[in-house]
């Protein structure tokens, strides 16, 4: 699990371009850090709101047939003695009798502590919910947990949502929110966390139809990641053996990335039959079931759950976009990142700081950054400039010149293969527009001449 896969960007990269360019930051670092929580830094925030954007856009305001929810992280402790996580939800563990390290049983492969080489507990389940307590007292009463997921805050709003929209089967709802795991196993920096973002959608249908509906999940979940420019043969489909199966699940598959540390899981997309709504009928009283207009009768959905993770697309997405190339200047850094992902749009840079250029380009600046994230950067060469925006993953870098003041036209500078154009600053916010919206950069701004070849 922590072998380097050839080819692929060194992690040990990743975490120190994250940390540099203030994407990432381990958490509390100056009390030395707290093992798997992580801070998004001033770009990462950007960056991951933008990722829960573009999955919200895709999973609830481009569907006629899903709709939002946002639960509460503390829940009833029933929920989770109903969902199964109380007395399911564990991990082998064993420690090693001489370091006294602890492992998840199932990550060993020889039967010996890999840290030292010393042996081994027998294993003993680990539940992996974070207990707190809620009010005063600390007792037994009083314990709730953090969730270790969203879903099940949709299930228990299954009534509240379909009586307050007049849903018809099929249609879901989606949610995007923290989780926590008292995981056992953790490194490989955001992968596997403890406090973590999942997005998830559950998806009820009729009884019947659910083996299309999985079907048609999986692959809108695939093609998602694809559409945000994973490259396709950096992702592919895992379907989980019988056995691996959770207990609510009949039929499973992974949305598997080939990760720096190997092919890992990305996202599940399960097929969770009526097991979460049947339990939480059971255990609250309460009837879950819907009623068919149609057929005049009380059924129980199925569920399709595709469920991803926030942190692992982030990761995903940086490790994928990661590249270098050998330049006479000497390495150019380039997060290649679909424009909908970009932390920063477009950074508006004056060719230097004479004074004569301030007005121009704070003028441009502010009539750019009510759209997009926009950055001015006048510091050090231009050369430099342009650099720290690609690696970034800036798509598009506006240069004010002097010849700028003279005929009111700037230089647009796009990041993947360094063509410039000039174009009149009152085209400037349409062109950037159209082309951040996915025009071909070979469609000529109007006033604009055509892209110059390379720097
Ligand atoms: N409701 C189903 C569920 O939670 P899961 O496979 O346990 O399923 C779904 O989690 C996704 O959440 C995973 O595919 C992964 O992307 C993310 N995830 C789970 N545990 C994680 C952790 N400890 N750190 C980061 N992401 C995690």
């Amino acid at each position: 699990m922590t072998e380097q896969v050839p080819g692929k960007v060194d992690m040990d990269k990743l975490v120190s371009l994250c940390k540099r360019r203030g994407f990432i930051f381990p958490s509390s670092e100056i009390y030395g850090g707290l093992g798997a929580c992580y801070d998004y830094g001033p770009l990462g925030v950007e960056l991951k709101n933008n990722v829960k954007k573009a999955w919200w856009k895709a999973a609830v305001q481009e569907r006629d047939d899903m709709v939002g929810l946002d639960a509460s992280i503390l829940m009833h402790p029933q929920v989770w003695v109903a969902s199964g996580h109380v007395e399911g939800f564990a991990d082998p563990l064993v420690e090693c009798k001489q370091c006294h390290q602890r492992w998840r049983a199932d990550h060993i492969k020889d039967g010996k502590c890999p840290a030292c080489g010393g042996e081994l507990t027998e294993p003993r389940m680990f539940n992996l919910m974070f207990k707190t307590f809620m009010g005063p007292v600390e007792d037994a009463a009083s314990v709730v947990y953090l969730r270790p997921e969203t879903a099940q805050g949709i299930f228990v709003n299954f009534q509240n949502v379909l009586n307050s929209t007049r849903r018809k089967l099929p249609f879901g709802i989606a949610q995007t929110g923290k989780s926590f795991r008292n995981e056992i196993t953790t490194g490989n920096f955001i992968f596997r966390m403890r406090e973590f973002e999942q997005m998830e959608i559950e998806y009820f249908v009729k009884p019947g139809t659910d083996e299309q509906w999985f079907k048609h999940w999986v692959e809108q979940r695939f093609n998602w990641y694809s559409n945000l420019g994973v490259k396709k043969e950096n992702l592919r489909l895992r379907q989980h053996a019988k056995d691996e199966l959770a207990h609510y699940a009949r039929d499973c598959y992974d949305i598997e990335y080939l990760f720096p540390i190997g092919w890992s899981e990305l996202e599940g997309i399960a097929n969770r039959t009526d097991f979460d709504l049947k339990q939480h009928s059971k255990y609250s009283g309460k009837d879950l079931s819907y009623f068919d207009e149609e057929t005049k009768e009380h059924i129980m959905p199925y569920v399709i759950e595709p469920s991803a993770g926030v942190d692992r697309s982030v990761l995903a997405f940086l490790a994928d976009s990661y590249d270098e190339e050998k330049d006479k200047e000497g390495l150019r850094v380039i997060l290649r990142l679909h424009y909908a992902l970009a932390p920063i749009k477009v950074a508006v840079l004056p060719l230097s700081r004479n004074e004569k250029l301030l007005p121009l380009s704070k003028e441009v600046y502010e009539s750019l950054r009510s759209c997009w994230m926009v950055q001015y950067d006048d510091a050090q060469s231009i050369g430099r400039r342009y650099r720290r925006q690609d690696e970034i993953g800036t798509p598009f870098c506006v240069t004010v010149d002097f010849q700028s003041l003279e005929d009111r036209q700037v230089t647009i500078r796009e990041r993947d293969k360094m063509r410039q154009i000039r174009v009149p600053i009152e085209v400037l916010k349409a062109t950037l527009e159209a082309k951040l919206g996915g025009e071909p950069l070979d469609v000529l701004p109007p006033g604009g001449e055509k892209w110059l070849g390379f720097e």
